[in-house]
């Protein structure tokens, strides 16, 4: 068990003006930031950061959507983080998450669902890596 997540908040929440309402819910569920940045991704670096989504058939729709505007990213730490951010954000589909979650409260659907959360402690210290230098956490 790790104790450190990656998010992004996804440009449908940063352009909505969701990002502060989304960290301070973040930060009040025990979470501390240890690395953020404001960003935009070109299509070719989502597609990199999705490449383990390459042939599924949304692929193209995604790369789309997460280089359509500014992303907020960010490096989160708490016991058992990886389990405790996905608890916080709800099902991939807001449609299926929990009252309260983050994706019931500020997404649009699945495809544009306001946050990213890393799926397991491997693919949160490659996406953590992606976006963040050592020198750029704490
Ligand atoms: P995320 O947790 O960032 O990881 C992969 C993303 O693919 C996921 O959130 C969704 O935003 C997106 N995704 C998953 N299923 C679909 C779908 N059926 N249509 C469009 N996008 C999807």
């Amino acid at each position: 068990m790790s104790n450190r997540t990656f998010t992004m908040i996804k440009p449908d929440a940063y352009a909505s003006g969701y990002s502060g309402a989304i960290l301070q819910k973040i930060e009040s569920a025990g979470f501390k930031l240890v690395a953020m940045k404001l960003t935009r991704l070109s299509a070719e670096k989502a597609g990199e950061f999705y490449a383990v989504h390459k042939e599924r058939p949304f692929y193209g729709e995604l790369v789309e959507f997460m280089s359509s505007g500014p992303i907020v990213a960010a490096i989160l730490e708490k016991d058992n983080a990886v389990a405790d951010f996905r608890t916080l954000i709800g099902a991939t589909n807001p449609a299926n998450a929990e009252e309260g979650t983050i994706r019931k409260m500020y997404a649009k659907s699945v495809g544009e669902n306001a946050v990213h959360g890393s799926d397991s402690d491997e693919n949160a210290a490659i996406e953590g890596s992606f976006f963040f230098s050592a020198f750029e956490r704490i």
